[in-house]
């Protein structure tokens, strides 16, 4: 490992669980313990070897068995580029159908992460065919990208749960809104959205005056909807919305495959620069 991965790893820690399952099982009554549900994710993505997805999706049928047997109030959340969507379609569309097949068995809940731009369309259409036979799978939704508001008006219509999130992908600006305050806007609108025509949704953001917002709407609407959060960041804000009442759920990465992940959530705040160089210390 480089020094500098090093350094990453050290800063990581606070967003990962650990690397190992036991770890993450750890974590997640730990989140339990502070009344939040858990959304467990095996890090890993851009797989195109299929042993390496097979060893991803073994993986996520031993952690949902773990969370089952360890009475852990939670699920999982995929990618479908660590079951290898890249290279091999239909593979990686076999795996995810085991998994679902096995949340059902469980009476668990699975929720699939979105990724970058290159694999949006095959991640809907993907979910939409899995959505026909498992009612219990729910897609994250980027309010970054100026398609969003088409899928969503689409998804919303067949049923589909939605985790709403701004995006972490970096994008070209035909893609996505480039802006902060457009990204804000449009997360907004699309909240709107889930809170007049959705159900059984998620809100996955940190950003304090969405999250005002939501609990405004939330107030006038009656739908049951829940606030999703990163592990490690804003975690006193959790506590408050837990003890105002609200549904909330902690999402704990854990595995070998740190490396992207922390990266993404190390450059989306400049404060971090600062927990880096304290590192050093
Ligand atoms: P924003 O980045 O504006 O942050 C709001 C505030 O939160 C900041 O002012 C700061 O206080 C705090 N904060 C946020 N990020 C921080 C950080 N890294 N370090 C320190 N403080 C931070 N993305 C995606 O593309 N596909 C997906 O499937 C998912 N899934 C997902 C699940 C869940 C449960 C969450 C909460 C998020 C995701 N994301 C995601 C990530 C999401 O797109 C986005 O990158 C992050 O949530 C950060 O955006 P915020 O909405 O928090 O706003």
């Amino acid at each position: 490992m480089s020094f500098g991965n090093g350094l990453l790893l050290r800063v990581a820690t606070r967003w990962i669980s650990g690397t190992d399952l036991d770890s993450a099982i750890a974590d997640a009554k730990r989140a339990n313990s502070r009344g939040f549900g858990a959304v467990l994710n095996y890090l890993g993505e851009d797989v195109t070897d299929s042993k390496v997805a097979d060893r991803h999706t073994e993986q996520y049928l031993k952690l949902q068995g773990a969370i089952a047997s360890s009475g852990v109030e939670g699920f999982v959340s995929v990618k479908l580029t660590q079951f290898g969507l890249a290279s091999d379609e239909a593979g990686a569309r076999n795996r995810l159908e085991s998994i679902a097949e096995s949340a059902e068995r469980l009476h668990q809940l699975l929720w699939v992460d979105m990724e970058g731009s290159a694999s949006t369309q095959k991640t809907i259409e993907i979910y939409s065919d899995l959505l026909s036979r498992h009612k219990g799978v729910g897609l994250a939704l980027q309010a970054y990208m100026r398609r969003s508001r088409d899928d969503l008006k689409l998804l919303l219509g067949s049923g589909a749960r939605i985790r709403l999130v701004k995006g972490a992908y970096r994008e070209p600006s035909d893609v996505v809104y480039p802006s902060r305050r457009e990204v804000s806007q449009n997360f907004s609108s699309l909240m709107r959205m889930l809170f007049d025509g959705g159900d059984n949704f998620a809100i996955g953001t940190h950003d304090s005056k969405l999250i005002e917002e939501a609990e405004k709407l939330a107030d006038s609407k009656h739908v049951e909807f829940r606030f999703e959060m990163l592990k490690g960041i804003r975690n006193e804000l959790k506590g408050e919305l837990v003890g105002s009442g609200y549904r909330l759920s902690e999402y704990l990465p854990y595995g070998e495959e740190w490396y992207a992940y922390s990266r993404r959530r190390l450059s989306e705040h400049p404060s971090n620069v600062l927990l880096l160089v304290r590192s050093l210390i």
